[in-house]
């Protein structure tokens, strides 16, 4: 029989490599956990004209790459290819804009789009996202933004830049728009691509095709109509970054690719990745809730593409801290040492030290290779002997320097040394 294989351009994390995603998600959803941000846990498919009206039917996202069915019901059914409009519409539907403001929720998963697959871009990908609900402060974009940059710096990531642009308020638009598309009039363009400037026509900025990049880069520029207000949360934004000590540059010409974006909007940029170089973006989306039908709350928020920020990890061989390992790793040896290390472990593991044992009959060296192939921090040997005098040597097995210990007190030697 053949065997099978996972679905074409899916991620999947398996051990050893497993840990390090889980030390990456970790540390994402824990700078987020330290802002207030609270668990929201949603479905992973919803109503198709949810992502239709939230994101947009001009973008890439609705228009090519969502993954779209009937289910048995006859009801019309899409992968959730992004997590800002299933939030919104569960914060209308449970009335939580009615209650204390800002909603404050994170949330971690797989979405879909069916991209193109290569290194970095999958059809199926993980994203840590957080959205903050109803509150039109500048100084919430800078918290959201640092949220995504305190991250990173946990994780040790050093090569990564921010870039930020403002995509003004509704009368900037209504302006702008304007006079974008009075100039896309003059161009020569095929008929797909007027459609798609007639539905939005910021999204020729996206279009990845050179002779319309050229055309495309006479274009007048959207920071150029900032209303006065939006103009002044926009340098409020960028203050508040300074006193967070957060490095940006001001990109005047970016465009996200969705389109519910309104005021900030930024992306982080690794500069290790190649061509799927984005490891988070986001941005402020005033519009949005009222759009799918509930009170006209402001919002902002982002998405971090895990996948890409543990390869840009590897990448700058980022290490996993210890207190991510397992902390012990039991190595009987005999019948009787076996049974008394079965126990051992499980004492230790009740009293919160992560332990593993080696099973099966592999001997020393065996079971002493498996000992190293756990990552554990620590090593007990276990024989008839040690058991008779109460005492075990302890290895370190990153300095390979062993101590003794008396098993009486292991919990406490243990706590000392971790
Ligand atoms: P997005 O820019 O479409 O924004 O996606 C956010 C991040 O998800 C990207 O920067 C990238 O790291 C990752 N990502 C996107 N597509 C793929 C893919 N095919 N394979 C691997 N990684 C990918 C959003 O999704 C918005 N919902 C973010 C947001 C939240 N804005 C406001 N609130």
């Amino acid at each position: 029989m053949n065997k099978f294989a996972a679905p074409k351009g899916v991620s999947e994390y398996f051990p050893d490599r497993s840990k390090y995603f889980e030390f990456v998600r970790e540390t994402l959803i824990d700078s987020a956990r330290r802002s207030g941000y609270q668990l929201i846990e949603l479905p992973v498919f919803e109503d198709t004209e949810l992502f239709a009206r939230g994101v947009g039917e001009s973008t890439d996202v609705v228009s090519k790459e969502m993954y779209t069915f009937e289910d048995r019901g006859g009801r019309s059914i899409t992968l959730r290819p992004e997590g800002t409009a299933g939030v919104m519409r569960s914060v209308i539907e449970h009335n939580l804009d009615r209650g204390q403001l800002p909603v404050k929720v994170w949330y971690s998963g797989q979405f879909f789009r069916a991209e193109r697959p290569q290194l970095g871009r999958y059809r199926q990908f993980y994203q840590v996202g957080i959205e903050a609900i109803g509150l039109q402060d500048p100084e919430i974009d800078a918290e959201v933004i640092s949220v995504a940059d305190r991250a990173f710096k946990k994780l040790g990531l050093k090569n990564y830049s921010l870039e930020i642009t403002s995509l003004g308020d509704a009368p900037t638009r209504e302006r702008y728009t304007k006079d974008l598309r009075t100039y896309i009039a003059t161009l020569d363009l095929d008929e797909a691509t007027t459609q798609r400037a007639n539905l939005n026509p910021l999204r020729l900025f996206d279009d990845k095709r050179d002779e319309v990049r050229a055309l495309m880069a006479g274009a007048p520029v959207l920071m150029d109509y900032l209303t006065q207000e939006s103009a002044s949360h926009f340098q409020k934004v960028q203050e508040c970054l300074n006193d967070f000590s957060i490095d940006y540059s001001i990109n005047k010409r970016m465009v996200r690719g969705l389109d519910y974006y309104t005021g900030t909007a930024f992306e982080f940029v690794h500069n290790g990745l190649g061509s799927q170089s984005g490891i988070g973006g986001g941005g402020r989306y005033d519009g949005l809730m009222a759009q799918l039908g509930g009170s006209d709350l402001s919002g902002i928020g982002f998405g971090l593409g895990v996948d890409r920020i543990l390869l840009a990890c590897e990448a700058e061989g980022v290490g996993i801290p210890q207190d991510f390992a397992l902390q012990l790793f039991i190595v009987p040896i005999g019948e009787s040492a076996k049974r008394r290390a079965v126990v051992l472990a499980q004492e230790l593991r009740v009293a919160g030290f992560s332990t593993d044992l080696a099973y099966g009959d592999r001997g020393l060296k065996g079971a002493m290779k498996a000992a190293d192939k756990s990552g554990s921090r620590f090593a007990l040997v276990l024989g008839e002997n040690e058991i008779a005098s109460g005492s075990a040597e302890l290895k370190n097995m990153q300095t390979g320097v062993s101590s003794s210990v008396t098993l009486r007190t292991l919990q406490e030697d243990l706590r000392k040394l971790l």
